[in-house]
């Protein structure tokens, strides 16, 4: 029998309730569903669209060598790895992905996550305590800034990619523990952290830097080995890199690359990794095929370049205004979410998907159109893309 005078908030009705507050606030998100791919371009609702909204910034995610790898390895392996990594998931396919992924960053060894989120949770719970203290940039991807709170650590923030105020944050408990964790290129604004001088706080203050290179990865520096490289820093200087591999490499799954101590260290004690199922093989083989194709065929990158400055200078042209961004992420902010959401439904109607970016993923009055280049744009669809939002816009 149901007690009628018990007052227990009931969770479902809760739910809803903040659906509805969200939906009154121009802050819903919807779930679409993509009908089919080809290129650059997807469908949905049955209509073709240009897509300026993918991670795909090399133009891998439907590259035959992943696909021929794919089908390859799943001809061997079978799908799933059928186990965690500790347990006799770890196949011959994640070992060489391994030893690809460290390689390719200069790094001794690297570690294979299912995912960026786990591979976040995992290496900031494993080695932050409660008496500790992780320090990171008000900007940060939401899984560095929430492992930090899932480990019950001291988080300090500080404001966007502002070394004093990270400076005065590593001063303000200076006996403790204490990593410093920062995006490479920020997921939402397409900037560069300030890597030099984030490295060398820590080197003078004993604390170690955890670098999130997710967005940088196949996209900047030598052979595309990612934002640290491009700035020239070391094992030595950041000893803890993770990266993702659902984006410019075009697969999915994650992992963290530094020295042998870090490896052996995690293995043990990154509670996302011991508990949790290995990524499928035949997904380690595409990754490790992705992963010669981003490093040697370069002129993905030179493309991408080229995309951008072309981007750049037409939206100069057109008066748009423009995100400090020298990455395929470019943002055109608009500020209010009602607003951005007019404006991604006026590009899907001129048959462009961009979808709209509003709090919480942005700060408040930031809401935006997170526009990104990818390798398999033309120039003349970037031309289309910068008249349309002209005309959207205005
Ligand atoms: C900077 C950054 N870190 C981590 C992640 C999470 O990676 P994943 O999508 O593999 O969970 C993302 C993905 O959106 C990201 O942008």
């Amino acid at each position: 029998m149901v007690d009628r005078t018990l007052s227990r908030p009931e969770l479902l009705r809760r739910l809803a309730t903040t659906r509805s507050e969200l939906s009154r606030t121009s802050l819903l998100r919807r779930l679409r569903t993509i009908e089919a791919v080809s290129g650059a371009h997807v469908w949905i609702d049955g209509r073709r669209l240009l897509n300026f909204a993918s991670n795909d910034y090399l133009g891998l995610a439907q590259h035959p060598a992943l696909r021929e790898a794919l089908v390859v390895a799943a001809e061997r392996w079978g799908v799933g790895a059928t186990a965690a990594h500790l347990l006799g998931g770890h196949r011959e396919e994640h070992a060489l992905l391994e030893e690809a992924l460290a390689r390719w960053t200069g790094r001794e060894r690297a570690l294979l996550f299912s995912d960026g989120w786990m591979a976040n949770l995992g290496v900031v719970s494993a080695l932050l305590d409660r008496d500790d203290v992780c320090v990171q940039d008000k900007l940060n991807h939401a899984s560095l800034l929430d492992a930090a709170r899932l480990a019950g650590c001291d988080l300090k923030r500080y404001p966007h990619a502002d070394c004093e105020a990270a400076a005065r944050q590593l001063d303000a408990r200076p006996d403790a523990a204490t990593l410093l964790a920062s995006d490479g290129v920020f997921s939402m604004d397409g900037d560069v952290a300030p890597l030099r001088e984030l490295a060398s706080l820590c080197a003078d203050r004993r604390a170690t830097l955890m670098i999130d290179d997710a967005h940088g990865l196949g996209v900047l520096g030598h052979e595309g080995a990612g934002s640290v490289a491009e700035a020239g820093l070391a094992q030595a200087d950041v000893p803890i890199l993770m990266a993702t591999l659902g984006k410019a490499i075009g697969v999915a799954g994650a992992f963290v690359a530094g020295s042998a101590a870090l490896i052996d260290g995690l293995v043990q004690a990154a509670r996302t990794f011991v508990y949790s199922t290995a990524m499928p093989p035949a997904l380690a083989a595409a990754a490790r095929a992705a992963v010669d194709v981003a490093r040697f065929e370069g002129w993905r990158r030179d493309r991408l370049a080229q995309l951008i400055v072309h981007f750049r200078a037409g939206a100069r042209t057109g008066g748009l205004a423009l995100a400090d961004s020298r990455t395929p992420i470019q943002p055109v902010i608009v500020g209010e979410s009602a607003a951005a959401l007019a404006v991604s439904a006026r590009l899907e109607d001129a048959g462009f998907y961009v979808p709209a970016v509003r709090p919480p993923t942005v700060p408040e009055g930031k809401a935006r159109l997170r526009v990104t280049l990818s390798a398999l744009h033309a120039e003349s669809d970037v031309e289309r893309l910068l008249a349309a939002l002209k005309t959207a816009l205005a």
